[in-house]
Protein backbone atom coordinates (compact mmCIF):
# COMPACT_ATOMS: atom_id res chain seq x y z
CA UNK A 1 0.00 0.00 0.00
CA UNK A 2 2.61 2.36 0.56
CA UNK A 3 4.08 1.62 -2.33
CA UNK A 4 0.87 1.84 -4.48
CA UNK A 5 1.25 5.88 -2.37
CA UNK A 6 4.21 6.87 -3.33
CA UNK A 7 3.91 5.55 -7.65
CA UNK A 8 0.65 7.70 -7.29
CA UNK A 9 2.30 10.62 -5.91
CA UNK A 10 5.23 10.26 -8.36
CA UNK A 11 3.04 10.12 -11.08
CA UNK A 12 0.80 12.82 -9.87
CA UNK A 13 3.83 15.01 -9.74
CA UNK A 14 4.70 14.30 -13.12
CA UNK A 15 1.44 15.27 -14.28
CA UNK A 16 1.70 18.41 -12.25
CA UNK A 17 4.85 19.58 -14.33
CA UNK A 18 3.55 18.47 -17.49
CA UNK A 19 0.13 20.43 -17.14
CA UNK A 20 0.79 23.53 -20.02
CA UNK A 21 -2.11 25.41 -18.71
CA UNK A 22 -4.85 26.54 -15.77
CA UNK A 23 -7.47 23.88 -17.04
CA UNK A 24 -4.68 20.88 -17.88
CA UNK A 25 -3.82 21.41 -13.87
CA UNK A 26 -7.23 21.32 -12.45
CA UNK A 27 -7.92 18.32 -14.34
CA UNK A 28 -5.01 16.62 -11.95
CA UNK A 29 -6.46 18.30 -9.23
CA UNK A 30 -9.83 16.40 -9.98
CA UNK A 31 -8.00 13.33 -11.40
CA UNK A 32 -5.82 12.65 -8.12
CA UNK A 33 -7.81 14.37 -5.32
CA UNK A 34 -11.67 14.24 -6.53
CA UNK A 35 -13.63 12.12 -4.92
CA UNK A 36 -13.61 9.51 -7.39
CA UNK A 37 -9.54 9.70 -7.15
CA UNK A 38 -7.22 7.01 -6.40
CA UNK A 39 -6.34 9.01 -3.31
CA UNK A 40 -9.96 8.97 -2.03
CA UNK A 41 -9.81 4.73 -3.29
CA UNK A 42 -6.60 4.25 -0.87
CA UNK A 43 -8.39 5.70 1.98
CA UNK A 44 -11.64 3.47 1.28
CA UNK A 45 -9.19 0.37 1.62
CA UNK A 46 -7.76 1.19 5.24
CA UNK A 47 -10.48 -0.55 6.86
CA UNK A 48 -8.76 -3.72 5.95
CA UNK A 49 -5.27 -2.76 7.83
CA UNK A 50 -4.90 -3.96 11.28
CA UNK A 51 -4.96 -1.78 14.18
CA UNK A 52 -1.48 -0.24 14.58
CA UNK A 53 -1.39 0.02 10.72
CA UNK A 54 -4.35 2.25 10.12
CA UNK A 55 -3.01 5.48 11.56
CA UNK A 56 0.66 4.83 9.98
CA UNK A 57 -1.19 4.65 7.12
CA UNK A 58 -3.29 7.79 7.21
CA UNK A 59 -0.42 9.87 8.48
CA UNK A 60 1.18 8.75 4.76
CA UNK A 61 -1.77 9.49 3.07
CA UNK A 62 -2.34 12.59 4.48
CA UNK A 63 1.59 13.36 3.47
CA UNK A 64 0.80 12.04 0.20
CA UNK A 65 -2.61 14.42 -0.39
CA UNK A 66 -0.82 18.00 0.87
CA UNK A 67 2.36 16.91 -1.19
CA UNK A 68 0.11 16.82 -4.35
CA UNK A 69 -2.01 19.68 -3.33
CA UNK A 70 0.91 22.44 -2.47
CA UNK A 71 2.65 20.86 -5.85
CA UNK A 72 -0.65 21.68 -7.52
CA UNK A 73 -0.22 25.02 -5.70
CA UNK A 74 2.98 26.44 -6.83
CA UNK A 75 1.94 25.64 -10.58
CA UNK A 76 -1.14 27.48 -10.11
CA UNK A 77 0.93 30.56 -9.46
CA UNK A 78 3.21 30.03 -11.91
CA UNK A 79 0.74 29.32 -14.28
CA UNK A 80 -1.18 32.75 -13.64
CA UNK A 81 1.91 34.92 -13.37
CA UNK A 82 2.64 33.71 -16.95
CA UNK A 83 -1.10 34.45 -17.94
CA UNK A 84 -0.65 37.79 -16.81
CA UNK A 85 2.55 38.31 -18.31
CA UNK A 86 1.10 37.28 -21.64
CA UNK A 87 -1.92 39.14 -21.24
CA UNK A 88 0.63 42.52 -20.52
CA UNK A 89 2.81 41.44 -23.23
CA UNK A 90 -0.43 41.38 -25.46
CA UNK A 91 -1.76 44.66 -23.87
CA UNK A 92 1.21 47.05 -24.16
CA UNK A 93 1.16 50.53 -25.38
CA UNK A 94 3.77 52.38 -27.44
CA UNK A 95 3.99 55.77 -25.10
CA UNK A 96 6.20 57.21 -27.44
CA UNK A 97 3.21 57.34 -30.06
CA UNK A 98 1.92 61.29 -30.91
CA UNK A 99 -1.99 61.54 -28.92
CA UNK A 100 -4.87 62.60 -30.86
CA UNK A 101 -5.50 66.02 -29.56
CA UNK A 102 -8.61 66.87 -27.93
CA UNK A 103 -10.05 70.33 -29.75
CA UNK A 104 -10.85 72.46 -26.62
CA UNK A 105 -14.14 74.72 -26.74
CA UNK A 106 -14.75 78.14 -25.20
CA UNK A 107 -16.87 80.81 -23.56
CA UNK A 108 -19.61 82.14 -26.61
CA UNK A 109 -19.15 86.17 -26.32
CA UNK A 110 -22.57 86.69 -24.93
CA UNK A 111 -22.08 84.02 -22.09
CA UNK A 112 -19.15 85.94 -21.26
CA UNK A 113 -21.13 89.14 -21.18
CA UNK A 114 -23.38 87.96 -19.63
CA UNK A 115 -21.71 86.35 -16.42
CA UNK A 116 -19.54 89.61 -16.36
CA UNK A 117 -22.34 91.67 -15.69
CA UNK A 118 -24.08 89.23 -13.11
CA UNK A 119 -20.76 89.11 -11.24
CA UNK A 120 -20.90 92.81 -11.50
CA UNK A 121 -24.23 92.81 -9.81
CA UNK A 122 -23.84 90.38 -7.86
CA UNK A 123 -21.22 92.30 -5.94
CA UNK A 124 -23.79 94.95 -5.54
CA UNK A 125 -26.10 92.11 -3.58
CA UNK A 126 -28.31 91.14 -6.22
CA UNK A 127 -29.27 87.63 -6.86
CA UNK A 128 -29.59 86.01 -10.56
CA UNK A 129 -33.48 85.28 -11.24
CA UNK A 130 -34.70 83.36 -14.68
CA UNK A 131 -37.85 82.56 -15.76
CA UNK A 132 -39.93 80.70 -18.62
CA UNK A 133 -39.48 82.25 -22.40
CA UNK A 134 -43.06 80.74 -23.17
CA UNK A 135 -44.92 83.20 -21.06
CA UNK A 136 -48.38 84.07 -20.30
CA UNK A 137 -49.47 87.22 -21.88
CA UNK A 138 -50.50 88.36 -17.84
CA UNK A 139 -46.71 88.25 -17.03
CA UNK A 140 -45.72 89.83 -20.19
CA UNK A 141 -47.67 92.60 -20.20
CA UNK A 142 -50.90 93.02 -18.63
CA UNK A 143 -49.10 93.01 -15.21
CA UNK A 144 -47.10 95.44 -16.67
CA UNK A 145 -49.26 98.24 -16.75
CA UNK A 146 -50.12 96.87 -20.82
CA UNK A 147 -53.37 96.18 -20.89
CA UNK A 148 -54.78 93.86 -24.09
CA UNK A 149 -55.17 96.68 -26.84
CA UNK A 150 -52.82 99.33 -25.36
CA UNK A 151 -50.72 100.77 -28.13
CA UNK A 152 -47.21 100.30 -26.44
CA UNK A 153 -47.90 97.13 -26.92
CA UNK A 154 -46.89 96.89 -30.70
CA UNK A 155 -43.33 98.44 -29.32
CA UNK A 156 -42.61 94.73 -28.91
CA UNK A 157 -44.15 92.89 -31.98
CA UNK A 158 -44.58 89.60 -30.49
CA UNK A 159 -45.03 85.64 -31.42
CA UNK A 160 -48.00 84.77 -30.20
CA UNK A 161 -48.54 80.72 -29.64
CA UNK A 162 -52.10 81.07 -28.27
CA UNK A 163 -53.85 84.40 -27.70
CA UNK A 164 -52.79 83.59 -23.60
CA UNK A 165 -49.40 82.18 -24.61
CA UNK A 166 -46.47 83.75 -26.31
CA UNK A 167 -42.39 84.06 -26.64
CA UNK A 168 -41.23 86.49 -23.82
CA UNK A 169 -40.15 89.83 -25.93
CA UNK A 170 -38.27 91.09 -22.76
CA UNK A 171 -37.19 89.48 -19.44
CA UNK A 172 -39.63 91.61 -17.36
CA UNK A 173 -41.83 88.93 -16.58
CA UNK A 174 -39.44 87.22 -14.50
CA UNK A 175 -39.45 90.59 -12.29
CA UNK A 176 -42.92 90.28 -11.86
CA UNK A 177 -42.71 86.91 -10.84
CA UNK A 178 -40.36 87.52 -8.11
CA UNK A 179 -42.38 89.89 -7.06
CA UNK A 180 -45.27 88.21 -6.43
CA UNK A 181 -43.12 85.35 -4.52
CA UNK A 182 -42.13 88.34 -2.20
CA UNK A 183 -45.67 88.89 -1.32
CA UNK A 184 -45.79 92.65 -1.12
CA UNK A 185 -42.66 92.24 1.03
CA UNK A 186 -39.22 94.10 0.51
CA UNK A 187 -36.52 94.36 -0.43
CA UNK A 188 -36.51 92.85 -3.72
CA UNK A 189 -32.74 93.18 -5.74
CA UNK A 190 -32.32 90.47 -8.55
CA UNK A 191 -30.81 90.85 -12.29
CA UNK A 192 -32.80 88.47 -14.83
CA UNK A 193 -30.49 87.41 -17.59
CA UNK A 194 -32.24 85.14 -20.49
CA UNK A 195 -33.72 84.82 -23.96
CA UNK A 196 -35.94 86.95 -25.75
CA UNK A 197 -38.17 86.87 -29.13
CA UNK A 198 -39.66 89.37 -31.36
CA UNK A 199 -40.92 89.55 -34.72
CA UNK A 200 -38.31 91.20 -36.46
CA UNK A 201 -36.68 90.69 -39.80
CA UNK A 202 -33.06 90.05 -38.93
CA UNK A 203 -30.30 92.43 -40.47
CA UNK A 204 -27.26 93.95 -38.72
CA UNK A 205 -28.95 95.07 -35.85
CA UNK A 206 -31.79 93.29 -35.33
CA UNK A 207 -32.23 89.41 -34.40
CA UNK A 208 -35.89 87.68 -33.69
CA UNK A 209 -34.00 85.85 -30.65
CA UNK A 210 -31.96 87.95 -28.55
CA UNK A 211 -30.93 87.69 -24.97
CA UNK A 212 -31.93 90.60 -22.14
CA UNK A 213 -30.49 91.24 -18.99
CA UNK A 214 -32.57 93.66 -16.44
CA UNK A 215 -32.56 94.78 -12.87
CA UNK A 216 -34.94 95.54 -10.54
CA UNK A 217 -35.03 97.13 -7.11
CA UNK A 218 -37.80 97.41 -4.64
CA UNK A 219 -37.20 99.03 -1.62
CA UNK A 220 -38.07 101.99 0.99
CA UNK A 221 -36.84 105.10 -0.37
CA UNK A 222 -35.67 104.10 -3.40
CA UNK A 223 -34.71 106.73 -5.84
CA UNK A 224 -33.90 108.19 -9.29
CA UNK A 225 -30.60 109.03 -7.65
CA UNK A 226 -30.03 105.08 -6.49
CA UNK A 227 -30.45 104.70 -10.61
CA UNK A 228 -28.16 106.30 -11.88
CA UNK A 229 -25.41 105.74 -9.28
CA UNK A 230 -25.87 102.54 -10.20
CA UNK A 231 -25.91 102.52 -13.89
CA UNK A 232 -22.95 105.22 -13.84
CA UNK A 233 -20.82 102.03 -11.63
CA UNK A 234 -22.26 99.54 -14.32
CA UNK A 235 -21.11 101.36 -17.68
CA UNK A 236 -17.49 101.91 -15.70
CA UNK A 237 -17.24 98.99 -14.60
CA UNK A 238 -17.91 97.26 -18.26
CA UNK A 239 -16.70 99.80 -20.62
CA UNK A 240 -13.75 101.70 -18.43
CA UNK A 241 -13.86 104.19 -15.73
CA UNK A 242 -13.87 106.97 -18.09
CA UNK A 243 -16.85 106.64 -19.73
CA UNK A 244 -20.00 109.02 -18.53
CA UNK A 245 -23.50 108.03 -18.65
CA UNK A 246 -26.02 110.65 -19.49
CA UNK A 247 -30.24 110.35 -19.20
CA UNK A 248 -33.13 111.38 -21.80
CA UNK A 249 -36.65 111.00 -21.14
CA UNK A 250 -38.27 108.43 -23.19
CA UNK A 251 -41.26 106.20 -22.40
CA UNK A 252 -41.93 102.95 -21.22
CA UNK A 253 -45.15 101.92 -20.05
CA UNK A 254 -44.18 99.92 -16.66
CA UNK A 255 -41.38 102.82 -15.64
CA UNK A 256 -42.68 106.54 -14.85
CA UNK A 257 -40.51 108.70 -15.40
CA UNK A 258 -38.80 106.39 -18.03
CA UNK A 259 -35.25 107.21 -19.46
CA UNK A 260 -33.31 106.04 -22.32
CA UNK A 261 -29.53 105.60 -20.94
CA UNK A 262 -26.79 106.82 -23.17
CA UNK A 263 -22.86 105.75 -22.21
CA UNK A 264 -19.50 108.41 -23.96
CA UNK A 265 -18.34 107.00 -26.45
CA UNK A 266 -14.82 105.43 -26.37
CA UNK A 267 -13.86 108.61 -28.82
CA UNK A 268 -14.14 110.33 -26.07
CA UNK A 269 -16.95 112.92 -27.40
CA UNK A 270 -15.19 113.84 -30.65
CA UNK A 271 -17.31 111.89 -32.45
CA UNK A 272 -16.97 108.48 -34.43
CA UNK A 273 -18.48 106.15 -36.44
CA UNK A 274 -19.80 104.33 -33.53
CA UNK A 275 -21.71 106.95 -32.22
CA UNK A 276 -22.23 108.53 -35.37
CA UNK A 277 -20.46 111.65 -34.62
CA UNK A 278 -22.67 112.32 -31.60
CA UNK A 279 -20.33 110.82 -28.84
CA UNK A 280 -22.75 108.90 -26.97
CA UNK A 281 -24.84 105.18 -27.68
CA UNK A 282 -27.40 104.78 -26.23
CA UNK A 283 -27.39 101.09 -24.24
CA UNK A 284 -30.51 100.61 -22.30
CA UNK A 285 -33.85 101.50 -21.03
CA UNK A 286 -34.85 102.22 -17.20
CA UNK A 287 -36.96 104.30 -14.87
CA UNK A 288 -38.93 104.35 -11.48
CA UNK A 289 -41.14 101.33 -11.58
CA UNK A 290 -44.97 102.36 -11.87
CA UNK A 291 -46.80 102.31 -8.98
CA UNK A 292 -49.60 100.33 -10.81
CA UNK A 293 -46.52 97.36 -11.48
CA UNK A 294 -46.12 97.46 -8.01
CA UNK A 295 -49.49 96.69 -6.86
CA UNK A 296 -50.47 94.61 -9.33
CA UNK A 297 -47.63 92.58 -7.70
CA UNK A 298 -48.75 93.21 -4.07
CA UNK A 299 -46.18 96.00 -3.08
CA UNK A 300 -47.80 98.84 -1.40
CA UNK A 301 -46.57 101.68 -3.84
CA UNK A 302 -47.17 104.55 -0.92
CA UNK A 303 -44.47 102.64 1.43
CA UNK A 304 -42.51 100.70 -1.67
CA UNK A 305 -40.78 102.49 -4.68
CA UNK A 306 -38.18 100.92 -6.87
CA UNK A 307 -36.05 100.86 -10.15
CA UNK A 308 -35.98 98.87 -13.10
CA UNK A 309 -33.51 98.39 -16.21
CA UNK A 310 -32.93 96.36 -19.20
CA UNK A 311 -30.47 95.90 -21.77
CA UNK A 312 -29.70 93.59 -24.89
CA UNK A 313 -26.74 91.28 -23.95
CA UNK A 314 -25.52 91.68 -27.73
CA UNK A 315 -25.52 95.14 -27.55
CA UNK A 316 -23.44 95.82 -24.96
CA UNK A 317 -20.69 93.08 -26.29
CA UNK A 318 -21.34 94.69 -29.84
CA UNK A 319 -19.89 97.66 -28.36
CA UNK A 320 -17.48 95.95 -25.80
CA UNK A 321 -16.02 93.88 -28.41
CA UNK A 322 -16.46 96.17 -31.44
CA UNK A 323 -18.39 93.51 -33.59
CA UNK A 324 -20.76 94.72 -36.09
CA UNK A 325 -23.54 92.34 -37.00
CA UNK A 326 -25.37 90.49 -34.44
CA UNK A 327 -25.56 87.90 -36.53
CA UNK A 328 -22.60 87.08 -35.74
CA UNK A 329 -23.46 85.66 -32.44
CA UNK A 330 -25.93 83.08 -34.28
CA UNK A 331 -24.19 82.10 -37.06
CA UNK A 332 -21.68 80.11 -35.33
CA UNK A 333 -18.69 80.59 -37.40
CA UNK A 334 -15.66 79.67 -35.60
CA UNK A 335 -13.39 81.82 -36.76
CA UNK A 336 -15.17 84.59 -34.99
CA UNK A 337 -16.04 82.22 -31.42
CA UNK A 338 -12.34 81.40 -31.29
CA UNK A 339 -11.48 85.06 -30.77
CA UNK A 340 -13.55 85.08 -27.67
CA UNK A 341 -12.62 81.53 -26.14
CA UNK A 342 -9.26 82.60 -23.70
CA UNK A 343 -9.16 80.22 -21.37
CA UNK A 344 -8.78 81.69 -17.72
N1 LIG B 1 -38.31 95.66 -20.77
C1 LIG B 1 -37.85 96.78 -21.57
C2 LIG B 1 -37.67 96.33 -23.01
O1 LIG B 1 -37.41 95.19 -23.25
C3 LIG B 1 -36.57 97.35 -21.05
C4 LIG B 1 -36.77 98.05 -19.75
C5 LIG B 1 -36.65 97.35 -18.57
C6 LIG B 1 -37.07 99.38 -19.71
C7 LIG B 1 -36.83 98.00 -17.38
C8 LIG B 1 -37.27 100.03 -18.52
C9 LIG B 1 -37.16 99.32 -17.36
O2 LIG B 1 -37.78 97.12 -23.90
Amino acid sequence: MEQQLKELQNQALEQIAAAANLKELNDVRVAYLGKKGPVTEVLKGMGKLSAEERPKMGALVNVVRETISESIEEKQELLEAAAIEQKLAQESIDVTLPGRPVKQGGHHPLTRVAEEIEDLFIGMGYTVAEGPEVEQDFYNFEALNLPKDHPARDMQDTFYITPELLMRTHTSPVQVRTMQKHEGRGPVKIICPGKVYRRDSDDATHSHQFAQIEGLVVGENIRMSDLKGTLDMFAKKMFGEDREIRLRPSFFPFTEPSVEVDVSCMCGGKGCSICKGTGWIEVLGAGMVHPNVLEMAGFDSNKYTGFAFGMGQERIAMLKYGIDDIRHFYTNDLRFLKQFSVHE
